[in-house]
Parts: C-alpha cells; structure tokens; sequence
C-alpha cells in the first residue's frame, strides 16, 4: 500500500554525480574527508562514468584539478585544460547515455582560490570574471558538454554566457545556474577534493545563510537572463528555499548535496551512528519532496544500483 501511494520516489535518472579529475595524477586518489569518493585519472575517470551510466543516472558533473595555478585561472579555458580534455572524454564515452555537465567556475584553477578575478585591491572582480567565464564557456561548449553548470555567483554570469553560447551558434548547450548558492560551511571536504588555494572566505559572492528571499531573488534573475535549469545549494540546510524556488520555477529545478551532507552521513554511518543506506535514501528523497527535479549526489552510482 505505501508503495502504492508514495508521492515521490527516486529513479535513477533524477540523480546526477559529481566527478573530481585531476591533472598529472598516476593512480586515483582517495579523499580522506569524502570515504568512496576519489579524484581521478583520465582512464579512472572514464571508467566511473561508465559504470554510473550502466547504473541508469541522469547526469555527470565534471570538476578539474589542475597541475598549474595562475591569478585568472588560465588553464580553465585552455583547450587542452584538463577539465576541458576530461569533458571530451566524458563525451566521448558515455555522451549519447547522460548528461555531460561541466562546472564552469574559475575557484579550481585561481592561484589564490576564488571563484573570479581580482582587482588591485584584492577584490573579486565582478565584470572582469565574467569575461573569463565566457572563455570558458566557449571552451567548454566545444567539448560537446551538454550543460554548463555556472556555481561561481557573479552577478549576470548567465545572461554573459548565454550571449557567447547564441553569437558562436552554441544553441544546444543549454546552462544549469547555482542560482541560490549559500556561503556554506558545508563545503568544507570539497575544498581539500579540489586542493583549494582558498585563504577567507566567498561571503562577497554567496549568499548569506540567513537569507531566503534573497535566493527566490537570484533564482528570478537567474530565469530572466535565460537559465534553463536552477539549482538551490546546498540541499539539506536549504529544503524551505528550494521549495520556494520550485515553486515559482517555469524551468527545472536541480539541488545539490554537497561534500559535507556527504561526510555527515557517511561519518556517522561509519561509527554505527545511524544506518546508512536508510540515512541515504531518505535525504534523496527529501530534496526530491521539496520540489528538485533532479539531485546532484556523490551517492548517485551506488544508490542507483540500489533502485534497480
Ligand atoms: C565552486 C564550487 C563549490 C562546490 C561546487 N562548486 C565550492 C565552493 O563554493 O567553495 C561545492 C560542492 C560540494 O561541497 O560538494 N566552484
């Protein structure tokens, strides 16, 4: 009977992993703060996308970490970059499966770890980044990426990258914006998957966690410059935000549960403090009860495979 009456229930197709490759690495590399998450090699990395789309998921979001630093983030939109060459890869291997997303941010490839430029002052540069997240786009775009994931919270990143992807005939790359990405603690175990350079902190671009209008208001823009998809993050702090933005959303709405919601279970899991997979399942679902049509997770392949 409860089977029978569920409102919600989770298919594989509405979850979406998140994959760290990093650049110049022999063997993937175990992250101590994410248990079962890894940074991968090129090979590594093909082959988790592989077993991810025989698990049924939606979509892959791609990180990179690069050998080299630079103040703009340079290597983000070189070609050859290695989340560039890891997105081809993605593509080539699974493209005609999932989703092939790219996070198109520069926080990964700045030698001082923000998510833009700086100006003299050691500011985040709000225009200036937005041209840097353009050059990435289109380099991203011509990997055949299907979506870009812009998480970097510059005011009108979407409408700049929208313009770039129409002027270079880019009309099918369609754009995923973190509309409502909160100055999160949560994110503590990403920063050591990506080996941020980050000192202080982003609060002059992600939003205050006291605020949830303020994130229905970066979700409005965000669909006015031309979203096509807006995410809430993190997720679990964030249910009654996401449920307001799923709300009024004409577009679908993604959640993101991030690397500490991660830990947190996982930690706890391990010390016979709550049963996992229960524990799981059931945070998945909550996102997906507040209104998130689909759920990045670093859960996405295994929990697939549970619902199969
Ligand atoms: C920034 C970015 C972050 C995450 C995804 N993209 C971190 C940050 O803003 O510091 C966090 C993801 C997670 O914690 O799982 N490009």
């Amino acid at each position: 009977m409860r089977r029978l009456v569920a409102e919600h229930r989770t298919h594989p197709a509405d979850l979406v992993l998140p994959m760290f490759v990093r650049e110049g690495l022999a063997e993937p590399a175990p992250l101590g703060s994410m248990p079962g998450v890894v940074q991968h090699t090129m090979d590594s990395l093909r082959r988790a996308a592989t077993e991810a789309a025989e698990a049924g998921v939606g979509g892959l979001m791609l990180f990179g970490v690069p050998a080299e630093r630079d103040a703009v983030g340079s290597a983000a939109s070189e070609p050859d970059g290695i989340l560039n060459a890891g997105l081809r890869a993605l593509v080539e291997e699974v493209g005609d499966a999932v989703v092939v997303m790219s996070d198109l941010c520069l926080d990964e490839f700045t030698d001082h770890g923000h998510c833009g430029v700086l100006d003299g002052e050691g500011r985040v540069d709000n225009d200036a980044t937005l041209v840097r997240y353009q050059e990435m786009a289109l380099a991203q775009a011509a990997t055949g990426a299907h979506m870009l994931g812009l998480s970097g919270m510059m005011d009108g990143q979407v409408a700049a990258v929208r313009e770039v992807l129409e002027r270079d005939g880019y009309t099918d790359t369609s754009v995923l914006a973190y509309s409502a990405k909160y100055a999160s603690a949560f994110y503590g175990p990403f920063r050591d998957a990506v080996d941020s350079q980050l000192r202080g902190d982003r609060k002059t671009y992600q939003m205050d966690p006291a605020n949830g209008r303020e994130g229905l208001r970066e979700a409005t823009l965000d669909l006015a410059e031309g979203a096509d998809v807006v995410m809430v993050k993190p997720a679990l702090s964030y249910l009654d935000v996401l449920a307001e933005v799923a709300e009024l959303s004409p577009v679908p709405v993604a959640a993101y549960q991030v690397s500490g919601e991660y830990a947190m279970i996982e930690a706890a899991a391990a010390n016979g403090w709550i049963e996992r997979r229960r524990a799981i399942e059931e945070s998945v679902l909550s996102i997906q009860r507040a209104g998130a049509d689909f759920v990045l997770t670093y859960w996405a392949t295994e929990l697939a495979g549970w619902l199969r």
